[in-house]
């Protein structure tokens, strides 16, 4: 049973309970984040712990924690879950709600007390083969709200529109916004157009991925050309590559689209550099030379 905290306390996952009346369960008032370790050392957790900053700013709730408190806590979780078979990656998920109120009102309570509740959980290695396959894509009309750049745990939106790409027998949606190209369900896009990387600007229209932002610094690191520019689906649907990026599936080639293949229906060129600069991070952060 894995060892998770919840409101200042360590224990067993089945004994983690919160009430029905917390803000999170009644109305998904709260923000999370998921931060990738590999070999027991966390990927840019000072970019996820800044990105929760500005999602909490967001939703006008208050930090609970210093940076130190938080990564203290993420320490003993990942000491505390050892690994278990042959996944030595962990993923760090966490969630902050605005706590529990008396009765259940739309406005803020006056006092906030908030829920905070971190787990761990197995990051299986996606074999380079796996990911070198790809996946299929549809695009779907992007029916979310106006500051998907919060990291909310209000998820509907996403999960209808993933489950909307599952229910084509696609792997993911990419989502299109009054024509432009916005993200996935649950990760960012790029794409190569004209031989020029492409991914959408932060901005209130999407999430600010941490892998992205690390691609983005790949891409200018290694003389890719990269463009954080507004693209069309029109662009899209003419990609020569077209990739997803998450810290839980890394990048990802998009090898069908709406149901035909993306250039010659295989992950190209620009990726195997892309996921080879990548492997290399990880490589460091394994051993310890860089964060
Ligand atoms: N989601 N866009 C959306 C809507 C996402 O949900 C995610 C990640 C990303 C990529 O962000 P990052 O590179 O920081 O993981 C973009 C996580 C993995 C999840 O909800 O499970």
């Amino acid at each position: 049973m894995s060892q998770v905290y919840l409101n200042g306390e360590y224990l067993p996952l089945d004994q983690a309970k919160i009430s029905v009346l917390d803000r999170g369960f009644l109305f998904a008032d709260g923000v999370y984040e998921m931060i990738p370790a590999y070999g027991g050392r966390m990927l840019r957790v000072q970019e996820h712990l800044q990105r929760l900053q500005n999602s909490l700013d967001a939703i006008r709730l208050d930090n609970p924690f210093s940076n130190q408190q938080w990564l203290d806590i993420f320490e003993k979780l990942l000491a505390d879950n050892p690994n278990t078979g042959d996944g030595e990656d962990k993923s760090i998920y966490l969630q902050v709600t605005r706590g529990v109120a008396a009765v259940r009102n739309h406005g803020f309570p006056d006092a906030v007390n908030q829920t905070v509740f971190v787990m761990v959980n197995e990051l299986k290695p996606v074999a380079k083969e796996d990911l070198r396959a790809g996946v299929s894509a549809i695009t779907l009309d992007d029916i979310r709200w106006k500051a998907c750049n919060v990291k909310s745990i209000s998820l509907l939106g996403n999960i209808l529109l993933r489950q909307q790409a599952h229910d084509n027998d696609a792997a993911e949606a990419i989502l299109i916004n009054e024509g432009l190209v916005t993200e996935g369900a649950a990760s960012n896009v790029f794409a190569v157009i004209d031989g020029v990387l492409v991914t959408a600007p932060a901005g209130t229209r999407l999430l600010p991925g941490i892998t992205r932002d690390l691609v983005v610094e790949l891409a200018a690191e290694h003389n890719i050309a990269c463009e954080e520019r507004d693209f069309t689906e029109a662009e899209l649907l003419g990609a020569s590559e077209i990739w997803f990026t998450s810290s839980t599936k890394e990048i990802l080639p998009v090898v069908e689209l709406n149901a035909k293949p993306v250039a010659n229906g295989k992950s190209g060129p620009i990726w195997e550099q892309m996921i080879a600069h990548y492997q290399a991070c990880k490589v460091k952060l394994r051993s310890g030379e860089s964060s």
